[in-house]
């Protein structure tokens, strides 16, 4: 620990898990770093445990921490998000200068952040909404970041963010995102995608197990291999290393006695949200929030099993004279195409919302910064970034000629048999089925969207357009059903 008339180069707020391991990062570095928190035995904890590790600047008032910083001053702030938040914003402002920059390191929604960025350049303060992905092992040795906030900032912070962030082939995992909020819009859309990618991995688990009857054990070894291949991706190898674990107390599978009733901190939920306002199909990443409610709705699926819901004529997979081996590769290219669905319908949000909000971010840059430290890590993300370079207007993921040629490859058929299949023997596959709707949506060339313009017209008159003429009509529905142009 460093004293002093030495001056830190940047300060976390917050000592909590992953502030005290941001701070830790920045210190391995060789920077020096000021940290605060509300209550001064965390800081006092992190110097006793961790002080040897580097120069750290530790501080008992917001005014000593802010005193303690290097012109312009550089203060990340890893608090709960909300109130919390705002609450240490406030506090650092009053205790800046013009020019310094406030960081908020937290999964904030994006809205709060360009809020925020509003009120601290009115107050000549810089802020920086940075989503930073990689939990707390990311945030000790290597996070992706997210930084939004403006360009004049990231000109500063961006060495910092770059010695701290993990690193795929020399290259860091941070750029600058956008303006404003642009940084926590792409973290959240990122968490969604990670929703989606979880459950996908979790319905491929639920088929392996009850349609094939593959004991975890054994699926750990299949998952391992997946890991290989195009899949290769920290969820699948932390997939096999789960599915391994052997329960201490009862020496039954782990996986057997974790209540399935999955939990969620929000990121997901405002992601969907966000969509719906945009006008966004993201049906993969809607499912799998909406699967991870189900699954925690415990009253009605108590009830369900007391009372019993009919399931009509099940099968199995012997009886559909299946071969085993051929059904655990149509699963493997089901996750893969249903995962790709979700990456595809992911980026679409992050594109509707930059020009929705201006932000001119570059898909490419964003598969890149997220090929390492963060949860979505995957081999496939290089893919993502070549479609991108290839085409920065590519409409949609799917069409990129690379994916194209993926999905031409057998994979449909083996992702068709997988939904025909699950709906036989009555195993929900929320995502597989739904990103297989989208699919066969998005390249059919007539929708029902026909007919539902008619309705809409008929009970509403809310007009249609015509296949074969410019402009809008009606049909007089309630009287003699003349058509009428617009
Ligand atoms: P993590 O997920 O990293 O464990 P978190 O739960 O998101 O952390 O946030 C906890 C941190 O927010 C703590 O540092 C907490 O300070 P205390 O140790 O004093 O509780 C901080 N925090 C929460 N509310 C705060 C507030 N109103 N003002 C300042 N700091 C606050």
């Amino acid at each position: 620990m460093t004293t002093g008339n030495k001056l830190a180069q940047i300060g976390v707020v917050g000592m909590a898990v992953m502030g005290s391991n941001l701070a830790r990062n920045f210190a391995s570095k060789g920077h020096t770093v000021a940290i605060f928190n509300r209550s001064p035995e965390k800081t006092r904890a992190v110097i006793e445990a961790h002080g040897h590790e580097g120069n750290f600047i530790a501080s008992e008032t917001i005014e000593d921490f802010v005193a303690s910083l290097e012109r312009p001053r550089k203060a990340i702030i890893m608090v709960q998000a909300g109130p919390a938040t705002d609450a240490v914003i406030e506090q650092l402002a009053d205790a800046m200068e013009d020019g310094d920059i406030i960081i908020d390191g937290g999964n904030a929604l994006f809205t709060d952040t360009i809020r925020r960025e509003q009120e601290m350049a009115q107050r000549g303060r810089h802020f920086v909404g940075a989503g930073i992905s990689g939990g707390e092992e990311g945030a000790l040795n290597g996070p992706s970041i997210m930084p939004g906030g403006p360009k004049e900032s990231w000109e500063t912070l961006g060495p910092l963010l770059e010695d701290i962030s993990a690193k795929v082939d020399g290259e860091p995992c941070v750029t600058h995102i956008g303006s404003d909020g642009a940084g926590h819009f792409v973290k959240m859309v990122h968490n969604g995608i990670e929703y989606a990618d979880m459950q996908v991995i979790g319905e491929a688990y639920h088929l392996l197990r009850y349609a094939a009857g593959i004991e975890p054990a054994a699926m750990s070894d299949i998952f391992a291999e997946w890991n290989q291949g195009d899949l290769n991706s920290y969820l699948i190898e932390i997939t096999s290393e789960i599915l391994r674990q052997v329960d201490g107390r009862t020496n039954t599978p782990f996986i057997d006695v974790i209540v399935d009733a999955a939990g969620q901190k929000g990121t997901g939920r405002w992601t969907v949200k966000e969509a719906l306002d945009l006008g966004v199909p993201v049906t993969g990443i809607g499912e799998a929030v909406f699967a991870r409610a189900l699954s925690s709705a415990l009253a009605q699926r108590e009830a369900a099993q007391r009372i019993g819901l009919p399931s009509g004529d099940l099968t199995t997979l012997e009886n559909l004279g299946a071969d085993k081996e051929q059904f655990i590769e149509d699963v493997r290219r089901a996750l893969y195409a249903s995962k790709l669905v979700a990456y595809a319908q992911g980026f679409d949000e992050i594109n509707a919302g930059s020009q929705a909000y201006s932000w001119d971010i570059k898909p490419g840059d964003l598969a890149r910064i997220w090929r390492g430290g963060c949860i979505i890590r995957a081999k496939f993300l290089n893919r993502i970034t070549e479609a991108y370079e290839n085409d920065p207007e590519l409409p949609s993921l799917l069409l990129d000629p690379y994916f194209k040629a993926e999905l031409e490859g057998g994979l449909i058929d083996s992702w068709r048999r997988v939904v025909a299949v699950a709906t036989q023997l009555g195993l929900p596959i929320p995502v597989f089925a739904s990103s297989l709707s989208y699919y066969d949506s998005l390249r059919s060339k007539r929708l029902p969207a026909a007919l539902i313009q008619g309705q809409r017209d008929f009970f509403g008159a809310h007009t249609y357009r015509r296949v074969d003429m410019e402009g809008t009509f009606h049909t007089a529905w309630s009287g003699d059903r003349e058509e009428l142009s617009y």
